[in-house]
């Protein structure tokens, strides 16, 4: 089926109030459905809040800084994404899933209260990272002109306005981050701030390692943050989606590692 399918921009639909992509539909009731392992790990993110960094970071710590280990395949194989359904070459994360040896860690952009149920009936954890509304919005909207898949995102005003009123795909950043914030002291939820880990990673890396209950030395926590450095994942080939082809991530219009600092 996906083979069929022809990358163009597709409308959004709304799913359970949710504004998401058409192509998002045909999973949609299975998602919902999906079965967490305790042991699995959720990351959770706006998009174009630091999801990918944080995949790194985390793939990083469970493999006990293993840079080699780490480039076993891009970052989107490695970390499924949950609901997403696109046209090739990314696979629909509930395919992908299905063959992933669990408990594993997966990737989530939904807000909180449409998160699948069983996550919480596990008991299974989560970190979310959220970023600051004006650069999210910024990296958003040179994304979804990137992205031929996303709906068109017009001018700035016009999708400033659509930022605002929180029509563009998942929604509402305002409602995502606070949806996320009412409900991480009510799960195992860590929360963290893209703007925290650019000012300190090896501070917020260590609240992550503290968190998935690793213990790693001084060494290893420094091989890291180097790792993850934003000039290093710009260039590591597996963390910064340029093997995916032109017509899907158009890298002419924008890279997918853009700029990375704050705009403000
Ligand atoms: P910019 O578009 O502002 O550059 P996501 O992974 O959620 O799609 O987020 C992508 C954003 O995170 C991009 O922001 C990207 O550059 C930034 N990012 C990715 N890796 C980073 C890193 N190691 N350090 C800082 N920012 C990073």
């Amino acid at each position: 089926k996906h083979s069929e399918q022809v990358i163009r921009r597709y409308p959004l639909v709304l799913l359970d109030g949710l504004p998401l992509s058409e192509l998002l539909e045909a999973n949609w009731e299975e998602v919902k459905r999906f079965k967490a392992f305790p042991d699995d790990l959720l990351i959770a993110s706006y998009p174009k809040a630091g999801t990918t960094w944080l995949q790194e970071i985390v793939d990083m710590i469970l493999n006990d800084g293993d840079v080699e280990k780490c480039r076993r395949a891009p970052i989107y194989d490695r970390i499924p994404f949950l609901e997403t359904v696109e046209p090739k070459p990314i696979p629909s994360g509930l395919d992908q899933l299905a063959q992933m040896a669990r408990p594993c860690v997966i990737k989530t952009h939904l807000p909180f209260h449409l998160t699948p149920k069983s996550f919480w009936e596990q008991d299974t954890k989560a970190i979310y990272i959220a970023r600051n509304g004006k650069d999210n919005m910024v990296s958003y909207f040179y994304f979804d002109q990137m992205t031929t898949s996303q709906p068109d995102p017009g001018t700035w005003e016009e999708y400033f306005q659509k930022f605002l009123s929180g029509n563009l795909t998942w929604g509402s950043w305002y409602d995502h981050v606070k949806g996320w914030w009412d409900a991480k002291d009510k799960h195992r939820i860590l929360y963290l701030f893209y703007e925290d880990v650019k000012q300190d990673p090896k501070r917020e890396i260590q609240k992550v390692v503290r968190f998935l209950e690793k213990d790693l030395g001084e060494e290893t926590l420094e091989r890291i943050v180097h790792h993850t450095s934003f000039d290093v994942m710009k260039k590591n080939p597996m963390a910064n989606y340029s093997i995916i082809p032109k017509s899907f991530f158009n890298t002419d219009v924008s890279q997918f590692m853009r700029k990375g600092f704050l705009e403000f």
